[in-house]
């Protein structure tokens, strides 16, 4: 992946993620005994830019560019201004002239793929208002390590069909994991998602399914998934979606209806007693803090694959 742009989870192969999940075990177990390990990022620079506010990404990235032996610097909107202070595309050529891979977390996914453009450096996508690739690395990396392999087995997404259901979907269609998504209507997956998981899927065998119904969605579920109803920049339509998302919420009731050993995931941060109740999140078959974890470990894996070995 070795200069490679990681904007959507639909940039890489079956065989490159599995390949990145067997390094983030690897690394995972070193770091757990505390071992040293090669360090692939020696000399090399990463900014990481956020328009939006970040405690996993902020923290798991910037870790994980120090562990692989490389420097990171952190740059907020306030600093920056991307976009306003300063042209999109000049900020992208000014970083390029210093630093060899960018991260940004953004509002409009258009503004990655300028910066991509203009910078020949790697970008790599820290959440945009199209996808979370990074963030579904690390959760189809957890269900890999959980089940001992992800093809053929079933996730179901329950809630936004926004940012972190598309890359959810794309990357359990290249993976061949079966990936159910149930929105409320008018909340579904971006139709150009579905359909680009659906050509995926065609490949790796995965079924890929959209519905409106929660109790159905999860019925065969293995993993059920779920994510903020008003994601950051939406907020003024929280009242509203509280009222539009009513069924939606992963408590004990909706899980009743799924298989008795279902585990239950969240990127975070969660708004406790909306998309999910407390006692779902604070169960023992609750997967949020190892996803949390595990982010760190799936982007030091991300990142010696795009920028280690020269
Ligand atoms: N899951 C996730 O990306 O968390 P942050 O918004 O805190 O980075
Ligand atoms: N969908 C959420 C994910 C946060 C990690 C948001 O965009 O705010």
């Amino acid at each position: 992946m070795r200069g490679r742009d990681f904007l959507s989870a639909a940039d890489i192969s079956a065989d490159e993620a599995l390949a990145l999940f067997e390094l983030a075990k690897r690394y995972k177990e070193q770091r757990r005994v505390k071992q040293k390990h090669e360090t692939p990022l020696n000399g090399k620079t990463v900014a990481v830019l956020f328009q939006k506010p970040s405690l996993r990404t902020r923290v798991t990235f910037e870790l994980a560019v120090c562990e692989l032996g490389g420097y990171p610097v952190i740059l907020t909107q306030a600093e920056v201004g991307l976009g306003q202070r300063e042209a999109v595309k000049d900020v992208a050529r000014n970083l390029d002239r210093w630093v060899d891979a960018i991260v940004a977390r953004v509002f409009a996914h258009e503004t990655l793929v300028e910066m991509a453009e203009w910078a020949q450096a790697p970008v790599i996508n820290a959440l945009s208002d199209l996808e979370h690739p990074c963030q579904a690395l690390a959760d189809l990396f957890t269900l890999w390590e959980l089940w001992g392999d992800v093809r053929g087995h079933r996730l179901t997404f329950v809630g936004d069909g926004f940012n972190v259901a598309h890359s959810l979907m794309l990357l359990c269609a290249v993976l061949g994991t079966h990936c159910t998504v149930a929105t409320p209507k008018g909340y579904e997956p971006k139709e150009t998602i579905v359909q680009k998981a659906l050509e995926i899927a065609k490949v790796s065998g995965a079924q890929i399914v959209v519905t409106n119904d929660p109790v159905e969605a999860v019925r065969n579920a293995e993993a059920v998934y779920t994510d903020v109803w008003a994601s950051m920049g939406l907020e003024a339509e929280a009242e509203k979606r509280r009222k539009d998302f009513a069924g939606f919420q992963v408590n004990s009731e909706l899980l009743r209806n799924a298989p008795s050993n279902v585990v239950v995931m969240h990127c975070l941060p969660a708004h406790r007693g909306e998309e999910i109740t407390d006692e779902v999140l604070d169960a023992p078959f609750s997967l949020a803090w190892e996803q949390a974890e595990n982010r760190l470990h799936a982007q030091k894996a991300l990142l010696a694959a795009i920028l280690g070995g020269e």
